[in-house]
């Protein structure tokens, strides 16, 4: 499958799920403090879902066994919910999530601190958010992919962080994954040029110290190599004739 561009009702119905989505966010973030078991997170994530008649879309796929993604401190992404797994204070949390409304997806995640946090931890977790609004700076029409995939490197690497290089950000629509991938570094081709109706799920994962992942035993949960802290930032944008607008996010 290629590239898709999405028509004014299909907008229209992916804006719903960012709307949605952007609530489930919003809810597990008032909700996680000391003592909340990730499990307890899915749960919460799960029923607001199934609360706006939305799928979760990370539900079975590819067998993942929850709704949510619950990455904790050096864990990248794809963490699995468990009522063993508690939240301490200190914690970053880092919360994928996934919706489907009408049959089109929205995906977004955000990396929380848990009650006090170092000062490295909250630097992390800003870098991050910001290297996200870095990279949508060029998420015009008439740029291209790659000039998104620079920018985000560029500014993590100014903070002095590093970009996860085995995972990318992806086209998103009727399916969770679509065309094209998209980078969080500099590669050699300029990548596609960005048309108004792409609608692309943008999503850094950044590492204080090496690049470098490691994959757990439960061949699903995502972890830095050199047990360094990571954090994750992801919403689903659409590329207009001007600004580009953010489906996965309010305030
Ligand atoms: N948000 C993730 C991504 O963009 C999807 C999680 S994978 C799943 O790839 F298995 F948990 F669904
Ligand atoms: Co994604």
């Amino acid at each position: 499958m290629s590239v898709t561009i999405k028509s004014n009702h299909e907008i229209e119905l992916m804006r719903e799920a960012g709307r949605i989505l952007a609530i489930v966010h919003d809810e597990i973030e008032k909700n996680i403090r000391p003592g909340i078991t990730t499990y307890e997170i899915d749960k919460i994530g799960y029923d607001v879902i199934k609360s706006y008649d939305c799928i979760p879309s990370f539900l079975d796929y590819h067998g993942y066994p929850a709704s949510i993604c619950v990455s904790v401190n050096d864990e990248v992404v794809h963490g699995i919910p468990s009522k063993n797994r508690i939240i301490r204070e200190g914690d970053i949390v880092s919360v994928d999530a996934g919706v489907i409304y009408k049959g089109y997806h929205s995906d977004a995640a955000r990396t929380h601190a848990v009650g006090e946090i170092t000062p490295e931890a909250r630097r992390l977790i800003d870098a991050t958010k910001q290297s996200f609004f870095e990279g949508i700076k060029f998420a015009k029409a008439g740029n291209h992919l790659h000039d998104i995939s620079a920018a985000i490197e560029d500014y993590v690497v100014a903070q002095g962080y590093t970009v996860v290089r085995d995972l990318v950000g992806h086209g998103i629509g009727r399916a969770l994954h679509e065309e094209p991938e998209i980078p969080n570094f500099r590669v050699r081709r300029k990548g596609i040029k960005l048309v108004p109706g792409m609608t692309l799920a943008i999503e850094p994962m950044v590492n204080v110290g090496r690049p470098d992942v490691a994959w757990l035993d439960d061949e699903w949960t995502v972890v830095t190599h050199d047990g360094s802290l990571s954090a994750h930032y992801e919403n689903t944008v659409l590329i207009t004739d001007g600004e580009p607008e953010i489906l996965s996010y309010h305030k």
